[in-house]
């Protein structure tokens, strides 16, 4: 793996190590650019190689077109289901939804990450036309290369109740972690997390971009909530449609095709597919994707956290949303 460390690395290698460092979350070494942690260099062994070159390299060089589409979210607030749902949307000519069809259906095949890349990897980076029009970052939105902006794309960004974050990146970060150690415990990534040590965090700042964003240029960003698609998935994947330039037709509605949509992307669905296409190379170091299906609910996170947890997290949530209309 690290023969493959990219010319992006090498780059930028004065700039990281000039950056601020502070205590990892768990086995991430993170550094602080432009206001948020990223971690850097080739740390992980998940297909896509996360680092903060590469949010460097996009910013020197991307040149995003006006057709393209970006997905944006702070990690496991529900990322992997937009791109899902999106990818359906936008691909529902040439891949037809329900069974009507011949040809499989790419998500029933291959993870949704596979069909839409972070933009923010050594992946990308080597192979960018492989996009096809529809991309995801975690990247803050005032770090975003400047192209993404001034092409005037869509943004969609997705947000989650910060409790139920905190507990997914918990559970996710332990999943991630080689087993030569012991598991994190909550309490000791609680204090990290609060204070934004987390990559792409701090989480409350991250949503706050997008959405002050997505207030000022409505018709450029539009801000989802994972709550609202789970109690109403049909209107919320009308209005992601709409926003990114698919809508679907009278008769489209009248076929079910938006239902259709919504169970092709279920969780129940993409983890039957994730676990079906577990990666069967035993020498390979790439993570399952079975990993990004954990339970998929709303609220799961009050059967770990301490009423005094929840109590921290609601003032910190309830401080920082203030006036920007973001409730749970
Ligand atoms: P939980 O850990 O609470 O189950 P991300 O995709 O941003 O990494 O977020 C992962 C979270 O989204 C996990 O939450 C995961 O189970 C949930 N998730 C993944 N696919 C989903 C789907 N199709 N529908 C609902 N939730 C989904």
């Amino acid at each position: 793996r690290k023969e493959k460390m990219s010319i992006f690395i090498e780059k930028y290698k004065d700039r990281v190590l000039a950056l601020p460092k502070d205590e990892s979350w768990m086995m991430i070494d993170l550094r602080n650019y432009q206001g948020f942690w990223y971690s850097h260099g080739v740390w992980n062994n998940l297909n896509a190689n996360f680092s903060v070159e590469a949010i460097m390299a996009l910013q020197d060089d991307f040149q995003a077109q006006p057709t393209d589409v970006f997905l944006a979210s702070h990690a496991k607030s529900g990322t992997t289901w937009l791109k899902a749902l999106a990818f359906a949307i936008m691909n529902r000519t040439k891949f037809k939804l329900g069974n009507c069809s011949s040809l499989v259906h790419p998500l029933r095949n291959i993870s949704p990450h596979d069909c839409v890349p972070f933009i923010e990897t050594e992946s990308f980076l080597n192979n960018p036309s492989y996009a096809n029009g529809l991309m995801a970052t975690h990247i803050s939105y005032t770090s975003l290369p400047e192209s993404i902006i001034s092409s005037g794309c869509p943004i969609v960004y997705i947000c989650r109740n910060p409790k139920d974050v905190f507990v997914s990146s918990w559970h996710f970060m332990n999943k991630l972690k080689d087993n030569s150690s012991d598991p994190m415990e909550l309490e000791n990534v609680f204090d990290l997390f609060i204070k934004g040590n987390a990559p792409n965090g701090p989480l409350w700042d991250h949503v706050v971009g997008y959405r002050k964003a997505s207030l000022e240029r409505p018709d450029k960003v539009l801000f989802l909530k994972y709550e609202e698609i789970q109690k109403d998935a049909n209107n919320e994947v009308k209005k992601l449609a709409e926003f990114i330039g698919y809508p679907f037709t009278k008769e489209e509605e009248a076929a079910g095709e938006i239902e259709e949509v919504i169970k092709l992307c279920s969780f129940e669905k993409l983890r039957e597919a994730s676990k079906a296409n577990k990666d069967g190379d035993e020498t390979s170091n790439a993570i399952s994707d079975e990993i990004y299906f954990r339970k998929g609910k709303v609220g799961d996170s009050v059967n770990y956290l301490t009423t005094e947890m929840i109590q921290i997290l609601d003032k910190i949530t309830k401080k920082k949303y203030d006036g920007l209309d973001i409730s749970f």
